[in-house]
């Protein structure tokens, strides 16, 4: 089997570069320990636990995988300084932070020696991260599924503005589906990448039919922005959306946008099934997610696919066809 060593995947002592993002209901222990078990890092979100919680889903993990996996915390949650407690003493091996500032929560994965890596949609809360201690980043172009920042840029100009800026190791996010994103992050100065929308669209993962199915029909342009004026959501165009997009012109006070635009509709669609008046949210490479293979086949065609790229290279793109 194909593999594409980097210093991220060596130093996690992982098979492939490839992180399954975290996502509330999807990114739970057996979707997390799938993905690890099949060479790449799961990242569990964590919004939902309180500290207990979160410390048995870490151990419920462990009983499914032996290899690593890591944990996401929302670090301007009320939840977050307990979630970091539990990372330490269960001594997980990555963290990545994100939605608020890492500022408190770095120093001290740093002095537990955990790796902490943090999202940012810009250059300059790349630096801030930097700046607070963070020992890498996660950076994710507004192509992505679900929160982005009003700056909307793309994955393809932040990686490499991202990595020259911080010099720090970069995950790239947002718009990778298959070995050409794969090759095309790593060749813009990513360690490895991370992936949400194409990892929902498989036999693993625990989301309803109905969603798998729906996304499988989708095309690059069925995604837009919800919440500019309260905090942009990328969803996908459904009854949901367009009810929350009309909602959006009818006011300009933030709490009253934030109330209706969220995920508090998103159990609808990812439990219930319901993908027409629930929140269905994808990224826009839902376009070329057309099958729902299993994790493990996902991640090795991916790398085979990234590796046959770069002989192609070695070659000069101009062989072949
Ligand atoms: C349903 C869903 C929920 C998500 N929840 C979170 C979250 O809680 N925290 C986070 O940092 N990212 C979250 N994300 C973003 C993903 O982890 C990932 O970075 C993103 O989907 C990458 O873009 P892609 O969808 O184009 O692959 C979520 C994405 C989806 C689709």
């Amino acid at each position: 089997m194909a593999t594409i060593p980097t210093p991220f995947s060596e130093r996690l002592g992982i098979r492939h570069p490839i992180c399954l993002g975290p996502m509330g209901l999807i990114s739970t222990p057996p979707m997390v320990a799938a993905v690890s078990n099949a060479g790449g890092l799961g990242i569990m979100g964590t919004a939902m636990f309180d500290s207990e919680s979160l410390r048995e889903a870490i151990r419920e993990t462990r009983r499914l995988t032996d290899k690593p996996f890591g944990i996401s915390i929302m670090a301007a949650h009320p939840t977050a300084a307990g979630h970091a407690e539990v990372a330490i003493e269960e001594r997980v091996a990555f963290v990545t932070t994100s939605a608020g500032s890492p500022k408190k929560l770095a120093p001290l994965f740093r002095e537990a020696g955990i790796e902490n890596y943090h999202v940012v949609p810009s250059v300059k809360l790349a630096m801030k991260a930097k700046q607070a201690g963070c020992t890498g980043l996660v950076a994710e172009g507004s192509e992505g599924a679900s929160f982005k920042s009003p700056d909307e840029i793309s994955t393809l100009v932040l990686i490499p503005q991202v990595v020259d800026a911080t010099g720090l190791p970069v995950i790239g996010a947002g718009g990778i589906g298959d070995g050409r994103g794969l090759a095309a992050a790593l060749c813009l100065g990513a360690v490895a990448v991370q992936m949400g929308t194409r990892f929902i669209a498989t036999h693993e993962s625990p989301i309803h039919d109905n969603y798998k199915q729906a996304l499988l029909g989708l095309a690059e342009s069925d995604t837009m922005m919800v919440g500019r004026k309260s905090g942009p959501l990328r969803v996908a165009r459904n009854a949901c959306s367009l009810e929350m997009a009309e909602f959006e012109k009818s006011t300009n006070d933030v709490a009253e946008l934030r109330a209706k635009i969220g995920y508090h509709r998103f159990p609808e669609a990812a439990l219930t099934g319901d993908v027409e008046n629930g929140l269905l949210v994808a990224g826009q490479v839902v376009g070329m997610v057309d099958d729902l293979p299993r994790v493990s086949e996902l991640m090795a065609r991916m790398v085979a696919e990234a590796a046959e790229i770069f002989d192609r290279k070695r070659q000069g793109f101009a062989a072949g066809t």
